[in-house]
């Protein structure tokens, strides 16, 4: 099936988001799976909008590195890696220590949501940068 027909059909959506990462760690297809879920899966201005709520972009730029590493360098630190959501729905939630480049160290950022704890939410955000 092409990348087109998938596209066309609204209904895939669901699925494509949950063959995203599989596809990822595949790699043959990781391409145009990349592609699809950067486009179709993820919901970009939810996402935007949610990092925007909570001051994320503050310390990080979609291309260029702030306090906080720029999101596509985070997207292929983890390019691949099978535990990526597991990893950064821990880094959103749990306020773990984050190293700043002049070496101290601070709770990082504990995401809000509104509902709050709305881990679709956080999903989609996740999936939006580690698609960039
Ligand atoms: C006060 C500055 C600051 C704010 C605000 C901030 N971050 Fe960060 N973030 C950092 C720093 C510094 C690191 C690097 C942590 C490290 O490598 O130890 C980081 C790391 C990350 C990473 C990479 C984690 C990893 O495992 O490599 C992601 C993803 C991230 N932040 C997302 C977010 C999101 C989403 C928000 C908003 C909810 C946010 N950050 C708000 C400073 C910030």
């Amino acid at each position: 099936m092409s990348g087109n027909a998938w596209r066309r059909h609204p209904i895939h959506e669901r699925e494509i988001t949950m063959k995203c990462p599989a596809s990822l760690r595949a790699g043959l297809f990781a391409a145009s799976f990349a592609l699809a879920c950067a486009a179709h899966a993820v919901d970009v201005d939810a996402a935007r909008a949610l990092a925007k709520q909570n001051n994320c972009f503050k310390c990080h730029g979609v291309d260029k590195k702030g306090d906080g590493p720029a999101y596509k360098d985070v997207a292929a630190k983890y390019r691949g890696k099978a535990n990526a959501e597991e990893r950064l729905m821990i880094h959103l939630t749990t306020g773990e220590k984050a190293k700043f480049d002049d070496g101290h160290e601070e709770d990082h950022k504990i995401i809000k949501t509104s509902p709050p704890k709305d881990t679709e939410q956080i999903k989609n955000l996740i999936h939006w940068i580690l698609a960039l």
